[in-house]
């Protein structure tokens, strides 16, 4: 093993440790116990695998990040519809999905069943037991095709292409009375659909949540 990367297994150990954040004796214990440690740690161990040295940069691991790999995480959409991908899906193929694929724990006409009610209570917001679904509480349609593409069906996230996803969210929103049975569903149409609880919320006024 190298001087230099002896240095870095320490440091490595003493990150791991949590002591290079304090200081004094107690750093100087840790790092004669640390540095036993490292001297005894071989390239080939856990340890030495984890320093990278084509990409040496600022500490000599890592590498740099490229947008291909970036990518596949930046699945955020916004409730103004930013980020929506491309694509459409007719909610008479999301009627089929649905009843594949979410009807088993949402229900048929999303009622809900082990999963959430995703229909109707429209109006009860302000009701003693207020109903939350899709249509009576969701201020924004985009927010719908990013929860559904990130997080169902629960038992195969990220499984549907986007079309299924902008389908299976007509569905839903047909299902609410919001969007019609011969309509097809792409960006533009999620964008410009006013949810009826659009102006439901208000910002929080206290000055630590900005
Ligand atoms: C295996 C059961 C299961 C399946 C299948 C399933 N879901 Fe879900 N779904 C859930 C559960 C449980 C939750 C609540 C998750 C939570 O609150 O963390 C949920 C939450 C949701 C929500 C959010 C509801 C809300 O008001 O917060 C939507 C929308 C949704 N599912 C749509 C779908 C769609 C569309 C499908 C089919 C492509 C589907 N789900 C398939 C179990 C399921």
């Amino acid at each position: 093993m190298r001087a230099s990367d002896r240095n870095l297994v320490l440091t490595l150990a003493l990150a791991t440790a949590g002591v290079l954040a304090s200081s004094g004796p107690a750093v100087a214990a840790a790092a004669s116990a640390a540095g036993a440690t490292a001297a005894a740690t071989e390239p080939g161990t856990a340890a030495s695998r984890t320093v990278d040295h084509t990409h040496p940069g600022k500490y000599g691991f890592g590498m740099p990040v490229t947008a291909r790999q970036i990518e596949p995480w930046n699945i955020n959409v916004f409730g103004d519809g930013r980020n929506l991908p491309p694509g459409s899906g007719t909610v008479m193929a999301g009627h089929k999905l649905f009843d594949a694929q979410c009807a088993s724990c949402h229900g048929a006409k999303g009622e809900g069943g082990m999963g959430d009610r995703l229909a109707g209570g429209m109006g009860t917001l302000t009701a003693a037991k207020p109903v939350l679904t899709v249509g009576s509480y969701w201020p924004y349609a985009p927010t719908l095709f990013d929860y559904i593409r990130r997080a169902m069906p629960l038992n195969a996230p990220q499984s549907l292409s986007n079309d299924e996803v902008y389908a299976v969210a007509g569905y839903v929103l047909f299902l609410n009375g919001l969007v019609k049975e011969h309509d097809r569903i792409n960006a533009a149409s999620l964008k410009n659909l006013k949810m009826p609880n659009r102006n439901g919320f208000i910002e929080d006024p206290r000055p630590d949540v900005r």
